[in-house]
């Protein structure tokens, strides 16, 4: 692990996007396993953690020694947030807070937090003081580059978020109104990292290390963060480590994959975050659960290797790691017999 300050760009900036749903335990600490230099929690409610919510903890479950991690969460109320942030500071866990300021899904648009707060730069702003006040880990911002092209304000919302003291602001470069398809639009993020003095990171559509790097280098912003393209393949960090430092990355091996999936797997049992999905699956219990999350990476794992298809149409039949395994091995020795891809 380099000395170099976490956002400043200084050493390798290539970091694990929050996605609700899948940047677990498990996704994190294979993805800074294999280089990732920083991650983010699932986003939680920061009203949640105040009301002392054992579901909202559960999603703040971190590695033991998991490093560089955020809390990164959703709120709108500057004082319940702050609190919140202080909660998270409290467990010990955590390198810095991120506040979410681009989720654009209607449940947390509606109560004008996630999305929502680029609509009220004042009201991000006095988030990012209260929190910075409850706290002393750096507070960072997540954001996209605006609500509609007619609405695009993330020049005014930098500055803003800056004057308040983030330590830092990630730019997904997508309107809120596109949600997670459409064009990014990387000169702008990068003509606000020429315009600001606080780290400016990038974000959207990075599907190799290799795309990642040439990113941050093209456009040059503080770092890049990786987000669908780290599904079912950790190794996008490794592949982007070595692109930073002018090196060819060695590519995964099946016998890596398989052990990834099973330590994937593992990891995913005994996640607390899973307990209520536990009692929905009934008998089989934690396994079936873990398997159930495990799906979508597991097509990302496999995915256009031979038999692939297979293992998708089995998808919803597996209920234990066992059943998982199988079909893993059934696509490796479709690779190792020498089967066409799908
Ligand atoms: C399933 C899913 C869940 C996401 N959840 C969050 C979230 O909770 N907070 C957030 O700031 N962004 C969230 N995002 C957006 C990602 O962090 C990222 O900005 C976006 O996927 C673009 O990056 P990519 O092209 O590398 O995937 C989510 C994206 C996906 C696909």
């Amino acid at each position: 692990m380099s000395n170099a300050p976490l956002f400043s760009g200084e050493g390798f900036s290539i970091g694990l996007a929050p996605m609700a749903g899948f940047t677990d335990r498990a996704m994190r600490t294979l993805s800074l396993e294999q280089g990732a230099c920083l991650a983010m929690t699932e986003v939680v409610n920061a009203a949640g953690l105040t009301h002392d919510s054992k579901r909202t903890f559960h999603l703040l479950e971190t590695a033991k020694d998991e490093h560089p991690v955020a809390a990164h969460m959703y709120g709108i109320e500057p004082a319940v947030m702050a609190e919140a942030a202080r909660r998270a500071e409290a467990l010990g866990r955590f390198d810095f807070i991120d506040i979410n300021s681009g989720c654009p899904v209607r449940k947390i648009v509606a109560k004008g937090a996630g999305a929502a707060l680029m609509g009220d730069v004042p009201r991000l702003a006095a988030i990012v003081r209260a929190i910075r006040e409850a706290v002393s880990l750096p507070v960072t911002v997540k954001t996209r580059i605006g609500l509609t092209p007619e609405t695009c304000n993330i020049r005014e919302l930098a500055a803003a978020v800056e004057d308040a003291g983030a330590s830092c602001l990630f730019i997904h470069g997508r309107f809120a109104c596109n949600k997670h398809s459409g064009p990014v639009d990387w000169e702008l993020i990068g003509s606000i990292k020429q315009e600001r003095s606080m780290p400016i990171w990038g974000n959207g559509s990075a599907r190799t290390g290799v795309e990642a790097v040439q990113l941050q280098k093209t456009y040059g912003v503080d770092g890049v963060l990786i987000g669908r393209g780290a599904i079912g393949n950790p190794w996008i960090f490794r592949e982007a480590r070595a692109a930073w430092e002018g090196r060819e990355s060695a590519p995964r091996s099946l016998d890596e994959m398989r052990a990834t999936v099973e330590a994937h797997l593992r990891d995913l049992v005994g996640l607390k975050s899973l307990e209520r999905k536990y009692r929905r699956a009934g008998a089989l219990a934690a396994e079936t659960a873990a398997v159930m999350v495990l799906r979508p990476h597991l097509l990302k794992y496999v995915g256009g290797l031979p038999g692939w298809r297979e293992v998708r149409r089995q998808l919803n039949d597996m209920r234990t790691i066992d059943d998982v395994l199988l079909a893993v091995d059934s696509v490796i020795s479709n690779v190792k017999s020498g089967a066409g891809r799908d």
